[in-house]
């Protein structure tokens, strides 16, 4: 078992201890309170940061509103927003190593898939990158005697409020479509895991974004994040969480009426047809529910077989799952880490006692794991013997717990996937070409994937159906998100 050693930059920044950026300025919370930094592996404290409220939020939402107004970002000539954009994705590359461990102590996130996710936040700045020149408007034709044209403008100051499984990740959606399109921001990182927002923050200003652009607020979401979602000088708040609090934001925004992003829970269907790879269907939908601990918004936690195939697909996925290693973050070989926090595994381990009362089998797991000391791990599980109206396959439970539903074919296939309030994302596992597409219609979802789960892309833009959100981030359509349209009449007589 190789744990990696922490590298000297780690300790030194742990042990400054972190401080919160606002107007490019490293500072305290206007209080000098601050809030303990927890490791999951090991239930111990890591560091301490700067507790913020309302007054740290006012003096960051002051900071990027001066930034937006006096245009020392979205003034500058878009080919140089590309090219410290560009910097920033590369800066983020060269401190690969350095950011993995960060998120790993911060998260319980493996070591190896922290490096993975430390690349892809790059790349989120590389995609954009490309962005600043190719915000076109559009001539639009009226009347012989006008002139009608658009332009598309940033919204103004944003507030970024994310969650604690893809850390940095989550930032990087935040931050880089708005600073792509000439907006400036207020990221609030998850109390949990706020490590990683830091340190990016100080990466913005050495890639050459100006001061007071990306600012940075650490501290609770009752106080914090609040205060950002309802202060009446932030123009748009994108967010991502669960949708009890995306239902708060979205209050929190009626006063000076918000632009609002809401990426919220889900309980995605996981279909496996009985003409599937059934090699394939087993690994993927493995990875699909218990990557990230099945901390993941995504996660195909209810997995729906066709009755003919139904118990080889389980035995064969008890099989695969069982020789996952779960272990300390820090090994190189662990293939499953902790959940997040104390509360997080009282969460899930309270589901795994629901889902046995609610006369759910439990085939592999169950339990949480204490062999590997005060951290907080949790044995993957798996439920079969699933009803599609228990609460363990309607709530989300966001840990690796997953639930095995038996369904007849496609068609039944398609009612229980839909039955549901989210509707964020899907797999499909089938050989059938009319089939898949059949599915692919069918599910009310933002995403679909056919053969596989759990792909990304800065490309393709993502969001939720019903409760699972609205608008979309990444892609073309973050465009919508970041802009506002002007029209503007030319009277050529
Ligand atoms: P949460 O939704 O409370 O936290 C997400 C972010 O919102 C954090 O930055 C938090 O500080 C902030 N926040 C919390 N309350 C706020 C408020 N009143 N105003 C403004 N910001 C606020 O998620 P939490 O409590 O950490 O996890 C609870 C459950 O939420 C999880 O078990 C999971 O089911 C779900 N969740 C879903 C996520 C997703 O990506 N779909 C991500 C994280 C959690
Ligand atoms: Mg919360």
């Amino acid at each position: 078992m190789a744990q990696v050693e922490l590298l000297p930059e780690i300790t030194k920044f742990v042990e400054r201890p972190p401080k919160m950026m606002i107007g490019g300025r490293a500072c305290e919370a206007d209080s000098g309170e601050t809030f303990d930094v927890i490791d999951p592996s090991t239930g111990q404290k890591v560091t301490e940061v700067p507790r913020g409220r309302a007054a740290d939020i006012d003096a960051a939402v002051a900071a990027a509103r001066q930034a937006f107004e006096d245009g020392r970002w979205s003034g500058l000539r878009p080919g140089k927003r590309t090219e410290v954009l560009y910097k920033l994705g590369e800066l983020i590359k060269r401190n690969i190593s350095e950011l993995a461990q960060l998120e790993s102590l911060d998260s319980g996130k493996p070591i190896n898939i922290a490096s993975g996710e430390m690349w892809t936040a790059g790349d989120v700045f590389r995609y954009y990158s490309g962005w600043p020149t190719k915000v076109f408007g559009e001539t639009n034709p009226t009347q012989e005697n006008m002139f009608v044209y658009s332009l598309r403008e940033p919204v103004g100051v944003c507030g970024g409020i994310i969650p604690w499984n893809f850390p940095l990740i989550m930032a990087a959606w935040k931050v880089a479509p708005a600073l792509a399109f000439g907006n400036t921001i207020v990221l609030k990182p998850a109390e949990q895991t706020p490590l990683t927002a830091l340190r990016l923050a100080e990466l913005c200003l050495e890639a050459g974004v100006p001061e007071g652009v990306v600012n940075v607020v650490t501290g609770f979401g009752e106080e914090a994040g609040q205060a950002l979602a309802v202060h009446t000088d932030v123009d748009k708040i994108a967010f991502t969480g669960s949708t009890a609090v995306g239902r708060k934001i979205l209050h929190a925004s009626e006063e000076n009426l918000k632009r609002v992003t809401l990426e919220l829970g889900g309980k995605s269907p996981n279909i496996v047809l009985a003409d599937a790879n059934m090699k394939r269907a087993t690994k993927g939908s493995m990875l699909g529910v218990f990557l990230n601990s099945g901390q993941v918004c995504t996660a195909g936690t209810r997995m729906l077989v066709e009755s003919s195939v139904h118990d080889d697909f389980v035995s064969a996925l008890v099989k695969a799952t069982s020789s996952m290693k779960l272990g300390h973050a820090l090994d190189e070989d662990t293939q499953m880490g902790p959940v997040v926090s104390e509360r997080q595994l009282q969460t899930v381990t309270n589901y795994i006692d629901i889902g046995r009362s609610e006369g759910a089998e439990v085939v592999t797991g169950g339990e949480r794991d204490t062999g590997l000391g005060d951290g907080y791990y949790v044995q993957p599980t798996i439920f079969a013997g699933v009803r599609n109206d228990m609460r363990i396959a309607q709530e989300e439970i966001f840990g690796p717990v997953a639930t095995v539903i038996e369904v007849a074919d496609v068609d039944q296939a398609i009612e229980v996937a839909n039955d549901t309030m989210y509707g964020l994302a899907s797999a499909v596992w089938t050989n059938d070409l009319s089939k898949a597409h059949r599915l692919a219609r069918g599910i009310k979802a933002g995403t679909v994937w056919i053969n596989g789960s759990g792909l990304y892309d800065p490309s393709v833009s993502f969001g939720g159906y019903k409760q699972s959100g609205f608008g979309r981030e990444l892609g073309v359509h973050s465009m919508e998100a970041y802009t506002e349209v002007k029209s503007v009449w030319v009277n050529l007589k």
